[in-house]
């Protein structure tokens, strides 16, 4: 069973003929596209080879090695646009996915992106609202004790202005119990921020006090 951060990843494919799994590691995201009939092929990419090699042995465990091709390359760099209808980049930093994105163009024809930055995914958000790619879908998921936040975007050359909370916490559905959920952990997380901030830096502080107000709107009653 995968995890549910990548069970989530999972969720958003919605085309599946060939779908590309950036940093793939151990494969096992994209092992279960295929068992979950969620595309026809996939193709697994790493910049490591340890990880490629590890992609290698899950894929033949699971007799699945026919419906995958590995690539030992940096992000998209070495994989063919052909047929490619979705593209995962899960499990890095947000100005890590930005560096992946902003070096492939084919990602432009009509892919769907689902991303999943650990870090920094104000970044990856700001970068795409600035360069053409419109966030459709935003999920939470927790796992343990963390939040996560999976979104899918599609490039269409306009400009998409989200608003600041957007930015710092995703373009999210309100109305879900996880998104409430999620803003009250973030909402305790920037009133401690803030009051820390009162000293040091009033700037600072006072863009948490008005994000604070922006998610108090969206998660009190
Ligand atoms: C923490 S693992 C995430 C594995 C899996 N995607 C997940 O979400 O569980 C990050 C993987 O991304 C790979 N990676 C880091 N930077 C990369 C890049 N620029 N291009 C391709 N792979 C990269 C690393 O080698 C590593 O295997």
């Amino acid at each position: 069973m995968l995890m549910r951060r990548l069970q989530a990843c999972a969720d958003m494919i919605t085309k599946g003929n060939i779908v590309c799994d950036v940093g793939t590691d151990h494969a096992y995201l994209a092992v279960e596209l295929l068992k979950q009939n969620k595309c026809n092929h996939v193709i697994a990419s790493d910049i490591g080879e340890g990880p490629l090699q590890a992609a290698e042995k899950t894929l033949v465990h699971a007799g699945l090695k026919n419906k995958a091709t590995l690539l030992l390359c940096d992000g998209l760099q070495a994989v063919p646009q052909k047929d490619v209808t979705d593209v995962v980049i899960a499990g890095m930093g947000g100005e890590t996915i930005v560096h992946i994105l902003s070096n492939c163009k084919w990602i432009k024809n009509n892919v769907n992106l689902i991303l999943q930055p650990m870090t920094k995914a104000s970044v990856l958000r700001q970068w795409l609202s600035e360069n053409g790619y419109n966030i459709l879908q935003e999920k939470v998921v927790r796992e343990t004790k963390f939040y996560y936040t999976i979104l899918k975007a599609v490039y269409d050359g306009k400009e998409h202005n989200y608003t600041q909370l957007q930015l710092a916490l995703g373009v999210i559905d309100w109305k879900e119990k996880i998104s409430l959920e999620y803003g009250k952990f973030c909402l305790a997380q920037w009133e401690k921020l803030a009051e820390q901030l009162k000293q040091s830096n009033q700037i600072l502080e006072e863009k948490y006090r008005i994000l604070i107000s922006e998610l108090k709107e969206k998660i009190i009653f």
